[in-house]
């Protein structure tokens, strides 16, 4: 069978006329832009290249060596990143008004999907990870719990593995969420690399979840949007999650981006011994000494996870002087911690330049007293996403919201994980943890553009 890509091009060399989209027509001598990004090989959906959306033949086959390659019963390639498959997915396994269990460390896309399915929420706040000021994994204890609290949820979402690299114990919670009737949805959008290779953690979705999302573009050599949503189990049905992702997905796929995927799968498929082998001796090998910066070690070795905790430098003040002093930039930095991604294209050549910068920097500091860590305190949800946000409102800086109820999401992006949703009351310890991202220069965002440090709230009478 021909991979997609040689399809493409078989297609594209051909004398096939297309009076069709997209507007370029191939033509890449209109500009030099439309040669560079690949154009005379990006057709949508045309005659002989079957349908994102209703596949078949050779599309439905390459989708079934994407659920092998996994072994979930069935896979969805996504175009529109983990997002369309978050909320597909927690479409497929509620109806409106339902009841859910949700990992309050969820990315924002699960809050949309709270939103717009009109669920009612109950939250998981995870303990922050030893030590350090990010969140641990969600435990069976709590689950358990929460079902007995609310006995009538269907479905248990959750993030496995973070984007600190952390894991739950996904066997664990699924077995609680199974026994209380309900679903679970695994958001593994950092953890496409899993179950690859013994080495690294097995993936969710040989671990009882019912629902899996993976980003294959976060860690995996795949474009940028790429991913998988998996279904693993019969408590879903597969016809609602593909009416779902047609929902949320464009009518216009790009096949660049699905023969990225195949390529991909294609890929791993062969090779998945050798180059996760590769990928993981790199990381085996990147130990600096550091005497000030320290590594924290989570359940994904892919993540690098250095914390400035006992250092006399914040986490983005590390990620600037990699950045201007080295020219390597990092996937996030948090108070008191940065994240450096690796992925299966690293060599030992980028992760060897990444330990020295480190060392270089590490050897500039001095050490400091750590500040106590701190985690995404609770709060009470006290009226709806949906009420919060069509309530009249007005803005407050957060420092002086303590009491009120927020009526507006505000995160650092990333890693996009709400410190707030609207409806939830602002606490002194919410404005307090608020506080910390501000006096560290991390900006908060809010989908309205509030101004810096500014809250919108529920107007009170
Ligand atoms: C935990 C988590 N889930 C989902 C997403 C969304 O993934 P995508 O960018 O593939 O839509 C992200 C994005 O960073 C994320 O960090």
């Amino acid at each position: 069978m021909l991979t997609l890509l040689e399809q493409l091009q078989r297609y594209t060399a051909s004398d096939a006329l297309p009076m069709h989209m997209p507007g370029h027509k191939r033509n890449t001598a209109l500009s030099p832009y439309l040669q560079t990004l690949g154009a005379e090989l990006d057709v949508t959906e045309i005659h002989g290249f079957s349908d994102l959306h209703d596949p078949s033949g050779a599309l439905a086959k390459r989708m079934e060596d994407a659920a092998a390659l996994y072994g979930s019963r069935r896979a969805w390639w996504l175009v529109n990143g983990s997002t369309s498959g978050i909320l597909a997915g927690i479409f497929a396994a509620t109806q409106p008004g339902d009841e859910v269990i949700v990992a309050r460390n969820c990315h924002k896309s699960v809050y949309n999907a709270l939103l717009l399915r009109g669920l009612t929420p109950h939250y998981l706040y995870p303990t922050a990870f030893p030590g350090e000021s990010f969140s641990g994994p969600v435990t069976a204890e709590q689950t358990e719990t929460a079902f007995q609290t609310h006995p009538g949820t269907k479905l248990l979402i959750l993030t496995s593995p973070t984007y600190e690299g952390v894991t739950s114990d996904v066997v664990a919670v699924s077995t609680i969420a199974h026994a209380h009737g309900a679903a679970v949805f695994v958001d593994e959008a950092h953890g496409a690399h899993f179950g690859l290779s013994p080495d690294f953690p097995q993936s969710a979705v040989t671990l009882g979840a019912d629902l899996v999302v993976q980003s294959l573009h976060k860690t995996l050599p795949s474009l940028t949007q790429t991913g998988l949503l998996h279904l693993c189990s019969d408590r879903i049905d597969p016809a609602q999650a593909g009416f779902w992702l047609s929902v949320f997905e464009t009518s216009s796929p790009s096949y660049l981006l699905m023969a990225s995927i195949d390529g991909c799968v294609a890929l791993l498929t062969k090779q998945k011994a050798t180059l996760c082998g590769q990928w993981l001796d790199v990381l085996a090998a990147f130990r600096p000494e550091l005497k000030h910066l320290h590594l924290v070690h989570t359940a994904d070795p892919s993540k690098l996870v250095i914390s400035t905790r006992r250092a006399d430098i914040t986490g983005p003040e590390l990620m600037a002087r990699l950045r201007e002093g080295f020219h390597i930039e990092l996937e996030m930095a948090a108070a008191d911690y940065a994240i450096a991604m690796t992925g299966m294209g690293d060599t030992a050549k980028t992760l060897e330049r990444l330990a020295r910068a480190l060392l270089d920097i590490d050897g500039t500091l001095s050490p400091s007293m750590p500040s106590p860590p701190f985690a995404l305190p609770e709060t009470e949800q006290v009226l709806s996403i949906a009420a919060a946000l069509s309530a009249a409102t007005e803005q407050c800086p957060f420092r002086d919201a303590v009491g009120r109820i927020s009526a507006d999401f505000l995160w650092a992006y990333p890693p996009g994980i709400p410190l707030v949703t609207p409806g939830e009351r602002v606490t002194r310890e919410l404005a307090d943890y608020a506080a910390r991202f501000s006096a560290v220069g991390i900006t908060l965002y809010s989908p309205k553009n509030l101004p810096s440090g500014m809250l919108n709230l529920v107007k009170t009478p």
